[in-house]
């Protein structure tokens, strides 16, 4: 399908990318993995009947049909935007995709909305119901709310009844979450943070993250018996060591990527 594009986002990913943090990158393919577009054709005349003139949502990736806990062949798993094998991104005026990478744009959203939300709406849906299974009247934390993939984590998750806290590193981000629905939240520059939100969340069932560090230790301050630490990605560096309290404590850890593994 040729596909017109009308709005496209940038996501943390399109950095990361220009800062060579990614393998398997073809700086020779345009940037970008989520966009919203009309469709110019289709290659088949079935196709083309059929999708012409409608306004899609691309699909970020392929290759990830069905499987809930990990892309169907491995290294198969790609992303639009500057990846090999990736046939184009979507920082660019017109794009061709299969007809399985598009999909209709809900109409209630604008195009600058419905372009926004794929990758990371995405990577916060397998984060929160596929690996946290989050249901009503779970107790969950999100890490660094500020974050794309963090707030489409919440709002998911306030939508499913659950009781969210998060943390920032701004007061402001933390109020808004808080309007959003959040129940309380805390600054992680504050010293044993964990600590110290404990005293109003109580224990947690959840804790979704992608700075890494030093969050075992504070997941096994926070977490209840079994508790679950869903891991998205780790911001502060390719490495997040597991301890024995975290195992004396039962706690399970999930892997929730919709992107290929950063270097
Ligand atoms: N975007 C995606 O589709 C996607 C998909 C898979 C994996 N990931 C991974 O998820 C991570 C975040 O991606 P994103 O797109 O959501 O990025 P983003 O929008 O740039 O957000 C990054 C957030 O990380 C938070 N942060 C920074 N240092 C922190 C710390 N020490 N403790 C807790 N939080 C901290 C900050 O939160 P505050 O502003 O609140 O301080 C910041 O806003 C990256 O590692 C990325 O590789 C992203």
């Amino acid at each position: 399908m040729l596909i017109k594009i009308l709005a496209a986002s940038l996501n943390h990913r399109d950095l990361f990318i220009r800062q060579n943090l990614y393998p398997g990158i073809d700086p020779s393919i345009p940037l970008g993995a989520d966009g919203v577009g009309i469709v110019q054709s289709g290659s088949t005349p079935d196709l083309d009947n059929e999708w012409r003139g409608k306004r899609v949502v691309l699909v970020p990736g392929t290759g990830w049909d069905s499987n809930p806990l990990a892309p169907e062949a491995r290294g198969r798993y790609v992303v639009l935007g500057s990846t090999k094998d990736a046939p184009c991104g979507t920082l660019s005026e017109l794009v061709a995709v299969e007809a399985k990478q598009v999909v209709l744009c809900p109409p209630h959203l604008s195009n600058a909305e419905a372009a926004s939300f794929p990758l990371a709406g995405l990577t916060a849906y397998r984060a929160v119901f596929t690996k946290g299974q989050v249901t009503s009247g779970t107790k969950l934390l999100i890490t660094g709310i500020g974050g794309g993939v963090g707030l489409a984590a919440l709002l998911l998750a306030v939508a499913a009844g659950a009781e969210v806290y998060v943390t920032s590193s701004s007061e402001k981000k933390i109020a808004r979450a808080k309007e959003l629905g959040a129940k309380d939240g805390i600054l992680y520059t504050t010293p044993n943070w964990s600590k110290e939100l404990k005293k109003t969340s109580g224990e947690l069932d959840v804790l979704l993250d992608s700075a890494g560090g030093d969050i075992c230790t504070h997941a096994v301050a926070l977490l209840k018996q079994g508790g679950t630490i869903v891991t998205y990605g780790m911001t502060l560096g390719p490495k997040t060591p597991f301890t024995m309290q975290a195992v004396l404590k039962v706690i399970k850890r999930r892997m929730a990527l919709t992107v290929e593994h950063r270097l």
